[in-house]
């Protein structure tokens, strides 16, 4: 032990001053006695001199590499969700060549591992059913493999969170490079973006106003190249969230896939994670309270995905930091949209890179932030965005001149939530944030489906659509089936808008009065499983009350005939995660990932 000890610390640099002081300043240790470099995890594998220590590095050099590659070297795992099916990660091979010539540079060793990849559009029935899975695998791959810290490799909406909780967990010291947003696209003179227009163009085309040669001329546009899309969907919101909480470099999240600056990030990220190694700057240092508060402000003021309300509870439990529906409520109310972005806004995700990108947001944002939180550069916040001042004041507002007057997110909760649903109030209708109307329900998204076409479906702009059985268990993995689609009838008289309501999740990319992430959901009893066709429902968007005007003694009724609905999964991970994922409003993360205490390092034999 004490040879490799000796090894190891022959090949540590000291770290710099302005490191040192920022770790002792976490560590409550004074400036004079500088902090010890830890010893590398991996050369529990590679330094010993015994049998197993000469198989490991028999089967280093079985691949052509040297002894010397893996002794006293920090070694870093490059988790990399690329696929041949993952259209938003295309370019995240060549990505991970430029994250190995960073570590190579800085005196480390990569080592590409490939993860889940959870492409948003091609993966069913969601890729949310999986982004706890991909969490297990970012955890597992890094406990079983000989790895000092990681650059992980992301992007496409579940891929950022999936990603960061199994790094959490794990508690190696690592580093979030996002995929980086597609190229801006337009169509006939006007600005189009993924998922925002996909959506307003297919309720043109079942309103008659779009023929289906156009349509199929539309199917080349909007996704211009590889990149994450480049509306403030749930990928640019994550990525931006990972950027706000300190678990990437300045300004990576804003960068677009294409742009030379890209790969220039990525050979960056692979530098910064061999120095963060030798510092032992693990995200357990990083993410507080506060970094997460300050990655919620970043979400009011982007426009944010809904679906960030499920995703940053998530990671903030792996973290041990207790978020809640409130909490998040509470920084929307005082945080307004400065991104001038769809589905808030109308401008892309190139726009906002031009306009000074996340850092010169956060830094007009200043004054709703912590500064002093500490981030992968090893600097605290102040420092990295400090400078960094906004170019074009459409496209990033000032905070008195805000893209929408109403808030980016609203919790709101009552009798049919009462555990609290949330709703995007600047991407929705101003004349319904006041509304009660019939509710026309349905128990499944294949019968919903089926009802939209109907010519004779009985609803008018009033009614209240409702779908269940679509949320974590009922789904299962709550699907974006939220937005629920306008009945073609209505929109072939004009209606583009109505309140739907539902247990499910919504795409970053849409918009629409849609009550989402209703808990408890239908499937496990929640109220919404009660409600009937004709039921008066109320939302009140500045009350934040959700209402079913259905007395107790009414519902008491009809919860005592409910039946549970008969779940076809009875084996494998879909039955292992009904069975243990937790309820929206509590991160729908399995149950047993947010408990315990830290499991052992393996024991190598
Ligand atoms: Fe991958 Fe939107 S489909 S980011």
């Amino acid at each position: 032990m004490a040879s490799m000890l000796a090894v190891t610390l022959l090949f540590w640099p000291c770290p710099q001053p302005h490191v040192l002081h920022l770790l002792n300043r976490r560590m409550n240790q004074p400036d004079s006695k500088p902090p010890q470099p830890p010893a590398l995890r991996s050369q529990r594998w590679f330094a010993a001199d015994d049998l197993r220590g000469f198989a490991h590095r028999q089967r280093m050099q079985q691949m052509g590499l040297r002894r010397e590659d893996v002794i006293g070297r920090p070694i870093i795992g490059i988790l990399n969700t690329w696929s041949d099916l993952s259209p938003c990660h295309a370019h995240l091979r060549e990505r991970a060549e430029a994250v190995k010539r960073g570590v190579l540079l800085a005196g480390g060793m990569p080592f590409e591992l490939p993860a889940m990849s959870l492409g948003e559009v091609l993966v069913k029935p969601t890729t949310m059913l999986y982004r706890n899975f991909l969490a297990m695998e970012a955890e597992e791959l890094l406990r079983s493999l000989p790895i000092d810290g990681t650059v992980l490799l992301g992007g496409c909406d579940k891929t950022t969170p999936g990603l960061l909780m199994g790094a959490i967990s794990m508690g190696l010291p690592a580093i979030y490079c996002p995929a980086g947003p597609m190229l801006n696209d337009r169509y006939k003179g006007k600005t189009v973006g993924a998922g925002t227009h996909t959506r307003i163009f297919w309720d043109e085309r079942q309103a008659g106003n779009v023929t289906p040669e156009e349509w199929v001329r539309l199917e080349s546009r909007m996704t211009r190249s590889p990149g994450t899309c480049n509306t403030m969907g749930t990928a640019s919101t994550m990525t931006a969230i990972a950027e706000a909480l300190g678990m990437s470099l300045p300004g990576a999240s804003s960068i677009p896939a294409m742009d030379s600056a890209h790969p220039r990030m990525a050979a960056d990220c692979g530098e910064r994670i061999v120095a963060m190694v030798r510092e032992d700057l693990t995200p357990q240092r990083i993410l507080t309270r506060a970094s997460f508060l300050n990655a919620a402000a970043v979400q009011m003021a982007l426009g944010g995905s809904t679906n960030a309300a499920v995703h940053i509870i998530a990671m903030a439990g792996r973290a041990g930091v207790a978020l809640t529906l409130a909490d998040l409520d509470e920084v929307a109310r005082r945080v307004p949209v400065l991104a001038n972005l769809f589905p808030s806004g109308d401008r892309l995700m190139e726009d906002f890179y031009f306009a000074g990108g996340l850092p010169a947001l956060m830094n007009r944002l200043h004054e709703h932030l912590a500064l002093d939180e500490l981030t992968v550069t090893g600097r605290p916040l102040r420092e990295n965005i400090a400078g960094h001042e906004v170019v074009d004041s459409d496209v990033i507002r000032a905070l008195e001149h805000p893209v929408s007057p109403h808030p980016a997110l609203a919790v709101v909760s009552g009798n049919l939530a009462p555990n609290g649903a949330v709703i995007k109030p600047s991407a929705a209708s101003e004349r319904f944030f006041r509304h009660r109307g019939r509710a026309l329900v349905f128990d499944n998204q294949p019968q919903m489906q089926a009802a939209m076409v109907d010519p004779h479906l009985d609803c008018d702009e009033t009614t209240v659509l409702v779908l269940r059985n679509a949320g974590p268990v009922g789904a299962p993995g709550m699907p974006e089936w939220g937005g629920l689609p306008i009945p073609r009838k209505l929109l072939r008289q004009g209606v583009r808008d109505m309140v739907r309501l539902s247990d499910a999740r919504m795409s970053g990319t849409h918009y629409g009065t849609c009550v989402l992430h209703i808990s408890p959901e239908s499937a496990v009893g929640g109220p919404l499983a009660l409600v009937q066709t004709g039921d008066e429902i109320e939302l009140d968007v500045p009350a934040r009350t959700l209402t079913l005007h259905v007395s107790d003694e009414e519902l008491a009724r009809r919860r005592a005939a409910w039946v549970a609905p008969v779940q076809p999964f009875t084996r494998g991970w879909t039955q292992l995660y009904q069975r243990h994922v937790t309820q929206a409003h509590l991160g729908c993360d399995l149950d047993f990932l947010q408990a315990g205490a830290p499991t052992p390092e393996p024991v190598i034999f």
